[in-house]
C-alpha cells in the first residue's frame, strides 16, 4: 500500500496530556460499548495495549476478527495489512478503522500485484509441467492474498507457516497429476519461507530467491525447474537488524541465556537461536518458563520490554543493542486512538480500511483456507522430518 497520507490531527490531540487522553479514550470506549472491539498487535506500545480488548499475533487477531459477531466497529491497533485482513474476515457491515493511515509494513510493500503476475507468467512458461502453489505471508496486501486464493494457494502467518506449507506441498487446493512436481511460490518474506522450509528438512539448494526486478527473478531456467521453493525477495527491515554475531556475543556474555527469535530473522540467526516462532510463541515460552530463566529475544522492542516488565522473575534482554523498533506500528498512539474513537462516538468513521469486493472474494478464500488448516504456534528452528505436521 505504501505509506498513506494521514491527515494532521486537530491541535487539541497534541495538547492533551497522556492522562487526559486516557480518560477521554475510556469515555469513548464506554459510550461505544459492545459496538466496538479494539484489537492490538503484540508490537503496540503499552499505552495502546492498555485499551485493547484483545492482544495477539497476526494469526490470533485474524481469528478473533473472524469470530466477532454483532459488532459495528473494529479499531485495529496494528498495521495496514492486518486491518485489511480484519475487514475481509468480518461481516461486510463491520467497519474497520486504522487509527493512523501511515501504519504500513515495508515488507508487505515489497510485493505488488503487477510483479506477482509477471512472476507467475514466467514461472508457468519455465516450469509449465509442474504444479505451482502460491503461498503468501499475512504481511502482504489484500491484492496478493486475492491472487494466491485465485491460484489454489493460501495465506500463512508465522504461527502456522509450516502447516500451511505441508498442505501446499500436497498441491494446496489443487490435486496434482500423478508424478507431478509441486513447487511453492512464497511471498513476500524470503526469511520466513527459508527458515520454515529448512526446518521441514528441505536443503537450501532446493530454494531460489525471486528478485522481481530481474528477468526470471535473477535465476536460470534449470535452477527454477529444480527448486522446491521460490522465495520472493522481501524482508523485514526491523528483524534484519539482528545478526548472527549478536547471538555469539550473547552466548559469550551470558552462557545460560536462551536465545529466542522471530522467524523473520535471517537464516543464520535462526540457526544459532535456541527457539524461533511467532510473537505469540515467544510470549508463551516466556510465560511458561520458571523463575530465573534468562532470555535474549530477537523481535520488536516494545514486545520485549513489555515481557521484561511483566516477568521481573526472569532476566530478559534484547538480542542486540540496535533500536529494533517497528516505526510504523509505533505510529498508533494515544492521540490517534482517541481521535478515531471520539469521531466514532459522533458517528464519523475516520480511516476506514475497506477492501474492494473483487479483491475481497479471493482474498477471503485464501484467508479461510489458512484458518481451516490445523496447528499453530510451534518452533520452526529445529529440524523435523518432512511430512511431520506440527499441531
Ligand atoms: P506475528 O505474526 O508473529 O504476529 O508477526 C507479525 C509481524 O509483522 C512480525 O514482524
Ligand atoms: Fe512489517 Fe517488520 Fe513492522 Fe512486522 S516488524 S509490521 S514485518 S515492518
Amino acid at each position: 500500500m505504501g505509506l498513506n497520507w494521514q491527515q494532521p490531527l486537530p491541535k487539541i490531540y497534541s495538547e492533551l496530556s497522556d492522562a487526559e487522553l486516557r480518560v477521554r479514550i475510556q469515555m469513548a470506549k464506554d459510550t461505544l460499548g459492545k459496538k466496538l472491539v479494539i484489537l492490538g498487535h503484540h508490537y503496540q506500545q503499552d499505552a495502546v495495549i492498555d485499551f485493547a480488548d484483545f492482544t495477539g499475533d497476526s494469526f490470533e487477531l485474524s481469528r478473533k476478527a473472524a469470530a466477532e459477531k454483532g459488532i459495528e466497529y473494529v479499531v485495529f491497533c496494528g498495521v495496514h495489512f492486518m486491518a485489511e485482513s480484519a475487514d475481509i474476515l468480518t461481516d461486510e457491515k463491520v467497519r474497520v478503522i486504522l487509527p493512523d493511515l501511515g501504519a504500513g509494513c515495508s515488507m508487505a510493500d515489497m510485493a505488488n500485484l503487477d510483479q506477482t503476475i509477471e512472476c507467475w507468467e514466467q514461472l508457468q512458461q519455465t516450469c509449465g509441467d509442474q504444479l505451482i502453489v502460491p503461498i503468501t505471508y499475512m504481511n502482504s496486501s489484500a491484492a496478493i492474498k486475492s491472487f494466491v486464493g485465485e491460484h489454489g494457494g493460501a495465506v500463512c502467518t508465522s504461527s502456522n507457516c509450516r502447516n500451511v506449507l505441508e498442505w501446499a506441498l500436497k498441491g494446496g487446493a489443487t490435486t496434482p497429476k500423478p508424478g507431478q512436481k509441486v513447487k511453492i511460490l512464497f511471498f513476500p518474506d524470503q526469511h520466513l519461507g527459508r527458515n520454515t522450509a529448512h526446518a521441514m528438512g528441505y536443503p537450501l539448494d532446493k530454494m531460489v530467491v525471486w528478485d522481481p526486478r530481474q528477468d526470471l527473478g535473477g535465476n536460470n531456467e534449470r535452477d527454477l525447474q529444480d527448486a522446491d521453493f521460490v522465495l520472493w525477495k522481501g524482508h523485514c527491515s526491523v528483524h534484519q537488524l539482528f545478526r548472527p554475531e549478536h547471538v555469539d556475543q550473547v552466548r559469550k556474555a551470558h552462557p545460560n541465556m536462551k536465545v529466542i527469535v522471530h522467524p523473520e530473522c535471517q537464516f543464520d540467526v535462526v540457526q544459532k537461536a535456541d527457539l524461533a516462532g511467532s510473537t505469540a510463541y515467544i510470549v508463551q515460552q516466556v510465560e511458561k518458563a520458571p523463575p530465573g530463566t534468562e532470555w535474549a529475544i530477537g523481535t520488536e522492542v516494545h514486545l520485549i520490554n513489555r515481557l521484561a516488565r511483566q516477568h521481573p522473575e526472569q532476566k530478559i534482554i534484547v538480542l542486540s543493542d540496535c533500536q529494533c523498533l517497528c516505526t510504523t506500528m509505533y505510529r498508533i498512539d494515544l492521540p490517534h486512538l482517541c481521535w478515531s474513537l471520539e469521531n466514532l462516538v459522533e458517528g464519523k468513521v475516520m480511516n476506514e480500511i475497506k477492501v474492494d469486493s473483487n479483491t475481497r472474494k479471493w482474498a477471503t478464500v485464501a484467508l479461510e483456507r489458512m484458518l481451516a488448516i490445523k496447528g499453530t504456534g510451534n518452533p520452526i528452528a529445529k529440524q523435523q522430518p518432512v511430512g511431520t505436521t506440527v499441531d
